[in-house]
């Protein structure tokens, strides 16, 4: 745990205070000290600073106290919401690392302003803090002597600290989930290929009692039948896995939740190759599987009463003499058999193998993540997460959650017309669709014939599973959907 938590009187002591300052200018920074509000005040006379939200300005109080405030502006305060809290946090943070600053203390009440309540925005601000801390440095460790010696030193300072602590740590444990998801999605190809994102899933299940992880290698895949994972993985010199991580929290025999995710170590497209420009970001088509193994350290780390059975299938998609082809045809671990028209539509073909795999664990329902199209950028650009589902309720549910985890999901429907464009003559389904358009839905009519009448969401996560920096994300991958289902776990455990 990098985020500290302080006992308000040490406010004072700190040398750098991020403070919410709101639009209206009478309003009094709420929490502060007199001698810190006059500074403010001050400041506010001259006339630059405005409160008004995306705002940020450095100021140098005289005498002993802190010798930066960071001022946050919020908007107005009615207006405030959390996500506005977090995107301050994440530029305040930016900030002390423009200036060389290794240390922030946020004044958290100063952010509660409006309908927010403290332990919101507490939350708010050790969640996006720890996200807007990372940094992918794996293979480039910081060798700059002021980096490495001063790691960075986040703290949060709040009047009622011991009522608030669990919600921040919530935030906080949330946050390390994403970032963890961040590091395995940020992992290139030739460090991260099926077998070593299983390693990643053993030293989980290591770590944490309540972690069962197993792996099926490809000897157990081929004979029980996982015709689908392997046509994809077939490919490659790296064999493809399916990884299951178990999370018991809940009482035994209480049906878990199923969670799927798309474990592409690199999307080349295989024989229906991909053009070169951008090819590498195909190293983040295992951002879904990514994201399962972030919930799942997340809600260990909670200890949520419930149980979650998270499923990965995993390959590398790549063309070579021993490849599938476009034109063959593949006998999936349900039965149907698939004609491959495109061997770059092969997360769907993984997808279909470990959705069928997971109904074998009686879920009470099932979510998969993936990085699954290109047209769901087409669709929501880089800004939502493309939901389809066969059941309104869970559907309901999930975008309820995701206003107020911060992520964005954006429902697309799923009528008859589009399970026509799937059909194939001499197969039970095909891999693409006879017509253009819609790509999206008509991967998700695919996937839903591997359900078997069960309540499914599909998230598409393609838009939304890297990019460049932000607010609070560094560029990279995002940890997409870590927040979106932990949000929607907590309310269901009712924590
Ligand atoms: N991993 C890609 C989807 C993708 C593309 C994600 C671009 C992010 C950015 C997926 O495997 C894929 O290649 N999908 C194809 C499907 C098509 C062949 C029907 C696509 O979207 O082009
Ligand atoms: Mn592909
Ligand atoms: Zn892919």
């Amino acid at each position: 745990m990098a985020l500290k938590i302080i006992d308000y009187k040490d406010l004072l002591k700190a040398e750098n205070i991020a403070v919410g300052v709101v639009e209206n200018s009478s309003a009094r920074s709420r929490g502060l000290p007199p001698g810190l509000e006059a500074e403010i005040k001050r400041f506010r006379q001259i006339g630059d600073l405005k409160g008004k939200k995306d705002e940020l300005y450095v100021i140098y109080p005289a005498g002993k106290g802190p010798r930066r405030l960071i001022l946050c502006g919020l908007g107005k305060s009615e207006d405030l919401d959390i996500e506005k809290i977090r995107k301050a946090i994440g530029r305040a943070i930016k900030k002390c690392r423009e200036i060389k600053q290794w240390n922030l203390t946020i004044a958290a009440d100063s952010f509660a302003l409006g309908k927010v309540k403290t332990g919101n925005a507490a939350q708010a601000a050790a969640l996006a803090g720890t996200l807007a801390l990372y940094q992918y440095r794996e293979y480039k460790p910081a060798r700059k002597a002021e980096e490495k010696i001063m790691p960075f030193k986040l703290c949060l300072a709040l009047r009622e600290k011991t009522v608030n602590i669990r919600q921040i740590k919530q935030g906080e444990i949330i946050a390390e989930g994403a970032n963890f998801a961040r590091t395995l999605g940020n992992r290139p190809g030739n460090r991260l290929f099926p077998q070593a994102l299983a390693k990643e899933a053993i030293s989980l299940g290591r770590k944490y009692s309540k972690i069962t992880v197993r792996v099926k290698q490809k000897p157990e895949l081929s004979k029980q039948g996982f015709g689908a994972l392997l046509g994809v993985g077939s490919g490659s010199i790296n064999p493809p896995v399916l990884i299951e991580c178990i999370y018991r929290g809940g009482k035994t025999g209480q049906a878990p939740v199923g969670l799927v995710g798309k474990g592409i170590t690199f999307d080349s497209g295989g024989i229906s190759i991909k053009p070169s420009a951008k090819m590498d970001e195909m190293r983040y088509d295992m951002c879904g599987a990514a994201a399962v193994l972030g919930i799942i350290q997340s809600a260990a780390e909670l200890k949520l009463p419930l149980n979650l059975v998270g499923i990965i299938p995993a390959a590398e998609n790549l063309p070579s003499a021993t490849a599938y082809r476009p034109g063959d045809i593949l006998t999936s671990l349900s039965g149907q058999t698939i004609e491959v028209l495109n061997t770059d539509a092969e997360g769907r073909l993984i997808l279909a193998d470990a959705l069928t795999y997971i109904q074998r664990f009686k879920p009470e329902c099932i979510i998969d993540l993936a990085t699954l199209t290109g047209a769901v950028i087409v669709a929501l650009g880089h800004i939502a997460i493309g939901l389809v589902s066969n059941n309104d309720q869970l559907s309901d549910e999930i975008k309820s959650a995701a206003r107020d985890s911060g992520e964005r999901v954006w429902r697309l429907p799923l009528w008859d017309e589009y399970r026509e464009l799937i059909k194939s003559e001499v197969a039970d389904v095909a891999n693409i669709s006879s017509k253009s358009g819609a790509g999206t839905i008509t991967a998700s009519a695919f996937l839903e014939k591997f359900i078997n009448s069960m309540p499914w969401v599909h998230l598409d996560i393609a838009g939304t599973a890297w990019g460049e920096a932000g607010a609070i994300y560094s560029k990279g991958a995002t940890g997409s959907g870590v927040r979106l289902i932990m949000e929607w776990l907590i309310r269901k455990a009712g924590k």
